[in-house]
């Protein structure tokens, strides 16, 4: 295959979130979050697993700086816990200290910090007065921000407001596989608003406390595929892939929310208030892509029988039972052009497989490195088509705690004992550290 050498300056990173590698969580002052509580509660995550002590990453964030110099890797993005920055409506200064000590090291191995603000783990005293379903939680946010910001921002340029608000609103409050964990609450596109205000508002309070700084939101889009070509397949398709892709584009750009789409969901928008739109839509720096895979997507209602055989289905799956589709990286970066966002980074990419460990210790995921491979050469032609592609995260520096999956599922360019909490480098890894060296492909 040919060689692919991306353009000087791109920036190799990797990725990783609070609840999912510190562990320590009655450390210093950090209050509970709502996937404490969440996780703890019997039958919400596979095999009662929690955040503690997932990588143990609040103590041994040196060792772990250490690893990313050995990769390489010229940005690490990274979310900062609410719950140990903000307790009881107080600012915890010595939970900020060692988001300081972070940025710090990372400066030092010359790693550009992304700073995540929001990566869904908020204190559970915010939850107890509504979550996101109370507006209220929107300005809460922006204070949060305005102190972290205060702290970090003389040394950190990069920031996003939320991870996947999609996520947030859809598991936490339809299907109840992330904390909350409320089912059909009714409540689903009212958070999602609540969570975009929350944005523009975190936006705001950051250019406020600092000229210069780059700011963006990660969003996880994903094309939508119908299972068959029966039309209620693909108007159920068509319909999931705007409230996940358009509903949170459209606002973002200032085009506010799609109105057939608003219609069909049978959407009051009676949380929209006057401003909150324009609130939403200011100018971002860049914005964050989160992809793994195409979702097929099918109408329950349509008997088997009655759907044509004319739908093609990816064959090959991850662990998680994901396809591998990286095609669809390819047409989302190019909706994000579309959209005209002219800095765009992949803030997200990568996969879960069973790792193999052999008798020496090495550890096999050549279906890992596969994956990231074919993504970069789809990232590497969206370049090439003009698509103002910046850098790339992999997902994830670290196995960790995979939310309701707990530690059943490794992402991790790096091997966890979660045991022992040794850490030895994957295969992909090694791999990684030659496309960062390389500036490319081979
Ligand atoms: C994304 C999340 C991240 C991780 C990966 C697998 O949706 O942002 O925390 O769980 O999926």
């Amino acid at each position: 295959m040919k060689a692919r050498v991306f353009p000087s300056g791109f920036l190799w990173g990797a990725a990783t979130s609070s609840y999912q590698i510190e562990g320590a969580t009655k450390a210093d002052g950090r209050s509970e979050s709502v996937w404490d509580r969440f996780a703890a509660t019997p039958g919400n995550v596979v095999n009662g697993a929690t955040g503690d002590p997932a990588c143990d990453h609040y103590h041994r964030w040196q060792e772990d700086i250490g690893l990313m110099r050995e990769l390489g890797l010229g940005a690490y993005r990274f979310s900062v816990a609410w719950p140990r920055v903000m307790s009881g409506g107080q600012v915890n200064e010595v939970g900020l200290d060692f988001y300081d000590r972070l940025v710090d090291g990372l400066l030092e191995a010359g790693i550009e910090p992304f700073v995540t603000l929001y990566h869904w783990d908020h204190p559970q005293s915010v939850e107890e007065s509504g979550g996101w379903r109370n507006r209220d939680t929107a300005y809460a946010f922006a204070e949060y921000a305005a102190a972290v910001v205060d702290r970090l921002g003389d040394r950190v340029t990069h920031w996003l407001t939320h991870n996947e608000p999609w996520v947030v609103a859809h598991l936490g409050h339809r299907t109840g596989q992330h904390a909350p964990g409320l089912i059909d609450s009714g409540e689903e596109l009212d958070v999602a608003h609540h969570l975009l205000l929350s944005h523009g508002l975190a936006v705001e309070a950051l250019r406020a406390a600092r000229r210069g700084l780059k700011i963006g939101i990660a969003l996880n889009l994903e094309p939508r595929s119908p299972r068959s070509a029966h039309p209620l397949d693909v108007a159920a398709a068509r319909l999931e892939e705007s409230l996940m892709n358009e509903w949170f584009l459209d606002p973002l750009v200032g085009k506010g929310y799609p109105s057939d789409t608003v219609e069909q969901a049978a959407w009051r928008a009676s949380v929209v208030l006057d401003g909150d739109l324009k609130m939403i839509s200011q100018p971002l720096d860049f914005v964050g892509l989160n992809y793994y895979r195409v979702e097929i997507v099918a109408d329950p209602s349509v008997p088997e029988a009655d759907r044509p055989q004319s739908a093609l289905h990816p064959e090959e799956v991850t662990a998680m039972g994901w396809p591998v589709t990286p095609h669809g990286m390819g047409e989302m970066l190019a909706l994000l052009a579309g959209y005209g966002f002219e800095s765009i980074y992949v803030t997200e990419n990568g996969a879960a497989y069973t790792d193999q460990v052999e008798s020496d210790g090495t550890i096999r995921d050549l279906d890992r490195q596969r994956y990231l491979d074919q993504h970069l050469r789809a990232a590497s032609e969206a370049i090439a088509a003009g698509i103002p592609l910046h850098g790339y995260f992999v997902w994830s520096l670290f196995d960790n705690f995979e939310w309701s999956f707990g530690y059943s599922r490794r992402f991790g360019l790096i091997h966890v004992d979660f045991e022992t909490q040794k850490r030895t480098l994957k295969q992909s890894a090694r791999w990684y550290q030659q496309v960062i060296a390389g500036n490319g492909l081979e």
